[in-house]
């Protein structure tokens, strides 16, 4: 096919002649990092229902890794089975409204707005177009883009998970595994927030960051196992799925409730056991996948905590769109201290 000539405006960005382009991140196929490429292609047409955002912050998380290389398998499903469906990743997104569809009332241009596109994914580029009824608020006066680009993961799956799913409440003792993570670092903050007693397990480089989260009590895992401790725990968060309900079973307390994000076979099995027998449970949820207003109902919980200070986003490093796979590799590595996101302009976030 003869490629559609390309045209530049005034401000110098790229225009097809037969319509307009953007650079996104495209997934090449399933694979390491190095499927991601940086490409010219057409900006979404904005639907009916639909708001166009020109996004100023992004993310790429854990998930992020999941779907670039399409394990587990049966995730293709979902996905695509020989290459991912949605071709542009990333989920979290932050920027202003540059366009809007006929239907459209709830948002205007210029409107400043975050959230995720969860399985339609399409946000590690320079812009995207969500359904206004989807997960889409306008971002508060008091929270920068990069808060907001970040919140629909940690802080939006430790709110399910915390509240939802094990119920907490004040005076508990709570432990959280990878406390420094995405995950983790927004539980340490929001158990806390419930008033709960909170532990923190991390390694012992961490430490005194898990502690400044509000954490009472810090284990670096390279010296103490959590799970040895005898009927101490109302509930155990293990965020990055290093332990399991078996381990845990002995440290929870009467009634205690094991959450994890994470899901393998056994968990699976275990939750579905728990839900019969047993005064101690095993639950999971994939928070993603909820219903749209389940999941706003979660962010209207947290935007509050965050406008007052209450708690805050780790931004652990910032990359430019181009570097996309970069951010990859780093994140593929386990370790990362709360979030990573792609800035789209220093400018318009210095702004903010
Ligand atoms: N089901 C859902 O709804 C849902 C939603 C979001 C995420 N998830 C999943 O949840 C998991 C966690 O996501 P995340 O973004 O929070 O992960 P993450 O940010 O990548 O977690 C990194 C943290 O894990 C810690 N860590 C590594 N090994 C550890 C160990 N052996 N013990 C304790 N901590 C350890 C690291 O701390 P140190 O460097 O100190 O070791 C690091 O700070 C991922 O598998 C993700 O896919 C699920």
């Amino acid at each position: 096919m003869r490629p559609t000539p390309i045209k530049k405006d005034r401000g110098g960005r790229l225009y097809e002649v037969e319509g307009i382009t953007m650079k996104a991140i495209v997934s090449t196929g399933y694979g390491p990092p190095e499927v991601l490429q940086l490409q010219e292609v057409e900006k979404p047409k904005v639907k009916d229902n639909e708001v166009s955002v020109k996004i100023v912050v992004t993310t790429v998380t854990r998930a992020d890794g999941m779907m670039r290389t399409g394990k587990p398998y049966f995730a293709r499903l979902f996905l695509g089975f020989t290459k991912p469906r949605n071709s542009i990743p990333g989920g979290g997104f932050a920027g202003r409204v540059d366009a809007v569809g006929r239907e459209v009332t709830q948002f205007k241009v210029g409107d400043k707005v975050f959230g995720e596109t969860a399985m339609a994914v399409g946000a590690n580029a320079e812009y995207v177009a969500v359904p206004a009824d989807g997960l889409i608020e306008k971002t508060p006066e008091a929270m920068t883009d990069e808060q907001a680009a970040a919140m629909c993961d940690g802080p939006v799956t430790a709110m399910n998970f915390l509240k939802e799913l094990a119920k907490i409440q004040p005076g508990q003792s709570v432990l959280i595994n990878g406390a420094s993570g995405s995950v983790g670092s927004a539980a340490v903050q929001l158990a806390k927030h419930f008033g709960a007693s909170v532990t923190g397990v991390c390694s012992a480089a961490n430490v005194d960051l898990v502690k400044s989260l509000g954490a009472e009590r810090v284990i670096d895992y390279g010296q103490e196992d959590f799970t040895a401790s005898v009927r101490n725990y109302d509930i155990i968060f293990d965020t990055v799925g290093t332990s399991s309900f078996s381990r845990c079973k002995g440290a929870l307390k009467k009634g205690g409730v094991f959450i994890s994000p994470v899901l393998g076979i056994p968990l699976l099995f275990q939750m579905l056991w728990t839900l019969v027998i047993g005064d101690k449970k095993a639950k999971f949820s994939a928070t993603g996948l909820l219903p749209v207003p389940k999941r706003r109902v979660l962010l209207n919980g947290l935007v509050p905590l965050f406008e007052a200070g209450t708690m805050k986003t780790l931004i652990d490093r910032r990359y430019p769109l181009g570097e996309v796979p970069e951010a990859h590799r780093y994140v593929d590595r386990g370790r990362k201290k709360g979030n990573v996101i792609i800035t789209m302009e220093a400018a318009d976030n210095a702004a903010n």
